[in-house]
């Protein structure tokens, strides 16, 4: 099949690498030309784990290609998947602006009926409208079809997760279209659920939502747990031995980041509003989230009274570990608020530096080495747990700081473990350790 994937970020990039990989021939289209350039150095513009294999072996096969010119990339195509962003509006609704240039683009340089892929996560009613916007302004009268086909890969496993999904989604009107996309979608050897357009777009919202409200759920436990002296560790791993729970997003923390679930639950609020249905549950999810993400600073506070002069290490900037995404990160809420306090912040993460440096005005020393950002140091505050935080030798507070003090947004470290160490540990959920003799 000859597939054309409009955007190149996250979700069209790999969907693109990830269909040449299976077999077809794939142009993947970007308006940047740099970006394109880069792509087509066999450089891939976002960090994932296995990414660069596949791009280099598949356009060494002659199944990939970049450019930035729809013309090229559309003329011949069969298939042409939409992967562009859909950001969100001041008002939390998506915003369809790009969906619908990649539409016009599309309707401008088809030279023949197509199937037209919604990757994007829009709202339930877009792949309709973008399938009448498209039949109205083709060449000759051209129709197209539609067909809703969201992405529940996440970043940092994105490949991984292309590869070994558990659902693939496609909902359109049309079963002839549906069959031609199963096909496409086979040899990934996972499951296919045929649906239609609205309850396609809708499962995309509702799965992340639900994954949120998980989150948002252990949080307040966690909260609760503090609170009666109970470790949330246990009372999670107690909730996901019951199958109809499932053990998976139920990891406390100082709440969800990234580019997904912050602005998907918004926009599925706004979405409901919109039909006079107020979304109570998904509001509070939302409300918990915010709270969960300042948290450590009342503890902070708590212990330190004042941080006016305090030298505090952020561990981690990344909104989760393996990737270099600050999106909503919790880090940049923390940030602003410890400078706002008076702390010196040294920010350590391994990968994410040259991002947080764009999108934090704060005055802020980075480093890319986890001994530099804690010399010194009053407190840590753990925002990411990058596998190098978790596999820290405890004893290396001890050693580098001027207290081993630790707050740690992500319960990286095993109780029993800090137990054994010289460390003051406030994590989530979890009993403090407050060892006597620094007290
Ligand atoms: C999420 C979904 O997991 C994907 O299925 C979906 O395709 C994607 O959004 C999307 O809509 O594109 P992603 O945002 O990449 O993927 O990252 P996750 O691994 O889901 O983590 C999201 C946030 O939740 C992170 O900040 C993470 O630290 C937090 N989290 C996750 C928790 O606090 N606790 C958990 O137990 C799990």
């Amino acid at each position: 099949m000859r597939i054309a994937v409009i955007g190149t970020g996250y979700v069209g990039l790999v969907t693109g690498v990830a269909l040449s990989e299976i077999g077809h021939a794939v142009t993947c289209i970007d308006i940047d030309p740099k970006k394109v350039e880069r792509l087509n150095q066999g450089e891939p513009t976002i960090y994932e784990p296995g990414l660069q294999e596949l791009i280099q072996k598949n356009m060494a096969n002659h199944r990939l290609a970049f450019t930035s010119k729809h013309k090229i990339g559309l003329e011949d195509a069969q298939v042409v998947y939409i992967a562009v962003g859909t950001p969100q509006r001041p008002d939390g609704s998506a915003n369809l602006d790009y969906v619908e240039q990649a539409a016009c683009d599309i309707a401008k340089n088809i030279s023949r009926p197509v199937i037209v892929v919604i990757k994007s996560t829009v709202p339930v009613g877009t792949n309709f409208h973008i399938k009448r916007l498209i039949n109205g302004a083709t060449k000759d009268g051209i129709q197209i079809d539609i067909a809703s086909n969201p992405e529940f890969l996440r970043e940092g496993s994105a490949v991984e997760d292309t590869f070994n999904g558990n659902r693939i989604v496609i909902g359109t009107e049309n079963p002839a279209a549906a069959d031609i996309l199963e096909e496409i979608n086979r040899p990934f050897g996972i499951p296919i659920l045929k649906t239609d357009l609205a309850s396609s777009e809708m499962i995309k919202y509702a799965s992340n939502a639900f994954l949120a409200t998980k989150i948002s759920f252990i949080n307040e436990i966690a909260n609760i747990c503090e609170e009666l002296g109970a470790n949330v560790n246990e009372v999670a791993r107690g909730m996901g031995l019951d199958h109809r729970i499932g053990s998976k997003f139920l990891k406390a923390g100082i709440g969800y980041g990234g580019s997904c679930f912050p602005k998907d639950t918004n926009a599925l609020v706004q979405l409901a509003g919109n039909h006079d249905h107020e979304f109570n549950l998904l509001k509070s999810v939302i409300e918990v989230n915010n709270h969960q993400q300042v948290l450590l600073i009342d503890k902070i506070l708590s212990r330190f009274g004042t941080l006016k002069g305090k030298k505090v290490a952020v561990l981690g900037l990344a909104f989760k570990p393996n990737t270099d995404d600050l999106r909503e990160s919790p880090a940049l809420v923390l940030i602003p608020k410890l400078a706002e306090l008076g702390a010196e912040i040294t920010a350590y993460d391994p990968i994410a530096v040259t991002n947080a440096e764009k999108r934090l005005d704060e005055r802020v020393t980075y480093t890319e080495n986890v001994t530099e950002a804690l010399r010194g140091a009053d407190c840590a505050v753990i925002v990411t747990d990058w596998e190098d935080i978790r596999r820290l030798d405890l004893s290396i507070y001890s050693r580098l700081m001027k207290r081993p003090i630790v707050f740690d947004g992500r319960n990286c470290y095993n109780l029993s473990k800090v137990k054994k160490s010289a460390l003051e540990y406030y994590s989530i959920g979890r009993p403090s350790q407050i060892p006597e003799l620094i007290q």
